[in-house]
């Protein structure tokens, strides 16, 4: 089978690959209908993902077919329509048992990262059970691709850790998908102005569609236009979507008495915390690494309308050219590209 490979810094490719098989009796072999690349993928190509090796199939989102399953997979049979989750869950571990089927023992963020992921025309999906959820046939596949990772990570990593509620104020720093995962969601809880900050007009003016009250190009007077905003307050919630620590500064720039910073970006490099302006504000930071135990809720959201995620799909490839695809994503920009559908 033809694979996406993570070659060398910076060098996606795509290989042929021997086609998966059956391991262990909870794993299930799938085909991949669809799949997409990651803002986190572009970081594993820059190195900032240390646990992931050159040599690895990357991908870890994705809608796709059941062709077959381990004697103890019991949820799902050949011909099932199913999401792949980006978090591998055993169900039966310490933290699966807490909660928190990110650091699953025996699994996390494995696809596309310590294991081969779905980027490829076949993935093995261990503990099946766990990691795939029945696709709906009332909603669209993109809409569906959307809740492997993209809208999980915004709602868990930002609506849920930054206490999104009635009548906050909120910034999301990136209107990437993920950033505009957590506006989608956090609507749903009424805040009272939702302020999206970018460097990209284009993912603005998208924002500004999915429902931002305020958007703010991101340049050296950010601080003040929020201040503005907020009555001179700041914002309750400060969502970092981005993964730079410009970006993680600025959250601590626009942060309210009492508010919460919740980081959802991936960081692979350092950043200043900046406890000498911070130290009697009675904030909150938060990290988290998705654990997309909110996808089956969101799947019934997708379902019944309420979220639109398939409006994040803005470019669409044959698997083919899937190189072509990482050279667009990774310059979404220049293309007004969001995120790209990778068809099989
Ligand atoms: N915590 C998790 O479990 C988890 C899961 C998935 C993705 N992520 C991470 O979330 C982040 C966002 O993912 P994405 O797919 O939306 O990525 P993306 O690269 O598509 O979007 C990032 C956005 O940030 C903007 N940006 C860059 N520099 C900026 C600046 N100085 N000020 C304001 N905006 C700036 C870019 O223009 C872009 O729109 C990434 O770091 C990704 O790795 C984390
Ligand atoms: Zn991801
Ligand atoms: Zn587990």
């Amino acid at each position: 089978m033809k694979a996406l490979v993570y070659a060398a810094k910076g060098q996606p490719r795509l290989e042929d690959r021997p086609k998966p098989t059956i391991l262990k009796p909870t794993d299930a072999i799938v085909k991949m209908v669809k799949t997409t690349i990651c803002g986190t993928d572009l970081h594993i190509f820059k190195g900032d993902v240390a646990t992931c090796d050159t040599g690895r199939i990357l991908g870890h989102e994705g809608v796709a077919v059941v062709e077959q399953v381990g004697d103890n997979v019991g949820l799902f049979k050949p011909g099932d329509k199913v999401i792949v989750s980006c978090i591998t869950s055993c169900t039966t571990c310490a933290n699966c048992r807490r909660g928190m089927p990110s650091h699953c023992t025996n699994g996390g963020w494995a696809l596309g990262n310590t294991i081969d992921g779905t980027q490829a025309e076949y993935t093995r999906i261990p503990h099946a059970d766990g990691s795939l959820h029945l696709a709906v046939e009332s909603a669209s596949d993109n809409a569906q691709l959307m809740l492997s990772d993209t809208v999980p990570t915004g709602y868990e990593c930002g609506v849920l850790q930054g206490k999104i509620k009635l009548g906050s104020t909120v910034a999301i720093v990136g209107s990437g998908p993920v950033g505009l995962g957590a506006l989608i969601t956090s609507q749903l809880y009424s805040p009272l102005q939702i302020i999206m900050i970018d460097l990209n007009e284009k993912r603005l003016a998208t924002a500004r569609s999915l429902g931002a009250t305020h958007t703010v190009v991101s340049g050296p007077n950010v601080v003040e236009q929020v201040m503005k905003i907020t009555g001179g307050r700041g914002v309750d919630a400060a969502l970092e979507a981005v993964g730079i620590p410009a970006t993680f500064e600025l959250c601590q720039k626009l942060v309210a008495v009492g508010g919460t910073i919740a980081n959802l970006g991936v960081h692979g490099t350092k950043v200043d915390l900046h406890l000498e302006t911070l130290w009697d504000k009675n904030i909150t930071i938060t990290t988290r690494l998705v654990d997309a135990s909110s996808t089956p809720m969101l799947i019934k959201l997708v379902e019944s309308g309420k979220i639109l995620p398939e409006k994040f799909a803005t470019h669409t490839f044959a698997f083919k050219d899937i190189e072509k695809a990482y050279n667009i994503f990774g310059a979404a920009e220049a293309h007004d590209c969001l995120k790209v559908v990778i068809e099989f």
